[in-house]
């Protein structure tokens, strides 16, 4: 579906690199089916603070970028689909109506998408569409939502659903669940549709409420590539995570009223209920439990531009992920330890899901040159691999570039 790997692109390339994208999409589809009726555009996402705590429905700090999957559709006049993806060339015949069948790899994202789109009532016809775009699969930058949300945002414009952005990131969550097999949190989908140029997302899970937080001018998001990739539905660490999560949440409903969530819970009722717990879900709640606070002093450190207790909370975060809630990698480690020793580095931290994928780190743009000097040696010598770095842009969320 996608490169495995992003070439290094600095934030002026980036919009030559989008029209690129945008144009060969379109003309793929031009050769296979004639002029699209829309051209969509759905962007991946970083998280700067708050892993892995939106399933237990706390508050986390993601942003839409400037890497994203296109997608050009056209509607048919029967009920089937023909779905291409742009980069492999794999195809995906089905009904609108009925399960697709299991490959493609991409195959759940679309027949799940048609599936929760048609849960009040059939769609109107068929369609074709030809996706691709610059936005690694594995890799921590959420190419499924992207997808996902990507096509149901298209459909719902094409066929005038009449759903809106957030009831689409829910769909987009209920398609992981229910047809990639992934207990996610709606951190993803809400963050490619809502994402905002410049902005962070604070997005509280349990209400989905949310508002956009700037990031300072002279901060640059760098994203440094592990070269490690996993699929979450397949290795289903993701899921046992969860279950931990909820093994250990179950156990404290039972000792305090009123919980609902791990969001609802302190450290002192954690420490409580220790001894009633396996230590590894001791582990994993206490994670949750401190992550949700360390966004909150990251939410304050960012208002009042801390940029020590903003890079401690993304340090921290990292040393939680890798000691107490398991999911990080040689790999990662390495990558955010050196990238901690630069002078001019706020934090650096894994992101995403884990095992694999980006490390993203926030620097003085002053002290990119050197960041990126720091990482390509690194990379080189001890990953073994030749450098991949993204300076990112946050960018607006999922968008019709032309109809
Ligand atoms: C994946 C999931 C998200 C979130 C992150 C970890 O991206 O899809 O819901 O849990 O992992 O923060």
């Amino acid at each position: 579906m996608l490169p495995g790997a992003c070439r290094l692109v600095s934030a002026v390339d980036v919009h030559v690199t989008e029209e690129l994208q945008q144009a060969r999409v379109r003309s793929v589809f031009e050769r296979r089916f004639g002029r699209p009726d829309l051209l969509v555009r759905s962007p991946g996402r970083i998280n700067l603070i708050g892993e892995h705590v939106d399933a237990s429905l706390g508050i986390v700090l993601p942003g839409a970028i400037d890497r994203a999957i296109w997608l050009a559709l056209g509607a048919r006049t029967d009920r089937g689909c023909r779905v291409l993806a742009a980069d492999t060339g794999e195809v995906l015949e089905a009904s609108i109506d009925g399960p697709g069948p299991a490959a493609p790899p991409w195959a759940a994202y679309v027949a799940g998408a048609f599936a929760e789109l048609s849960g009040a009532g059939p769609l109107p016809a068929g369609v074709q569409c030809v996706f691709g775009g610059d936005l690694p699969i594995g890799a921590g930058l959420s190419s499924s939502a992207a997808l996902t949300c990507g096509l149901a945002y298209g459909l719902n414009a094409l066929f005038g659903l009449g759903h809106d952005r957030m009831a689409l990131a829910r769909l987009g969550q209920r398609v992981e669940h229910h047809h990639a097999g992934v207990q996610c949190g709606v951190m993803d989908q809400v963050a490619s549709l809502l994402g905002r140029a410049g902005r962070v997302l604070r997005l509280d899970c349990r209400d989905l409420t949310y508002r956009y937080l700037p990031l300072a001018d002279d901060l640059a998001i760098a994203l440094c590539d592990s070269h490690v990739r996993r699929s979450l539905a397949a290795d289903g660490t993701y899921n046992r995570r969860r279950a931990e999560c909820e093994e250990g949440l179950a156990a404290l409903r039972s000792r305090v009223p009123g919980v609902v969530s791990l969001r609802d819970v302190t450290a002192a009722m954690i420490e409580d209920a220790r001894p009633s717990l396996a230590p590894a879900v001791y582990a994993r709640c206490r994670y949750v439990i401190d992550e949700h606070q360390r966004v909150l002093t990251a939410c304050a450190a960012l208002a009042r531009r801390d940029d020590d207790a903003l890079g401690e909370a993304l340090n921290a975060s990292h040393r939680g992920l890798q000691h107490d809630f398991e999911v990080s990698c040689p790999a990662l480690d390495v990558l955010a330890e050196a990238a901690r020793g630069v002078q001019g580095v706020v934090g650096s931290r894994m992101m995403g899901a884990g095992f694999g994928g980006y490390t993203i780190t926030l620097v003085r743009r002053d002290a990119l040159p050197a960041y990126r000097a720091r990482m390509a040696e690194v990379s080189r010598r001890v990953l073994g691999s030749e450098p991949v770095i993204h300076e990112c842009r946050l960018s607006d969320g999922t968008e019709i570039v032309t109809s």
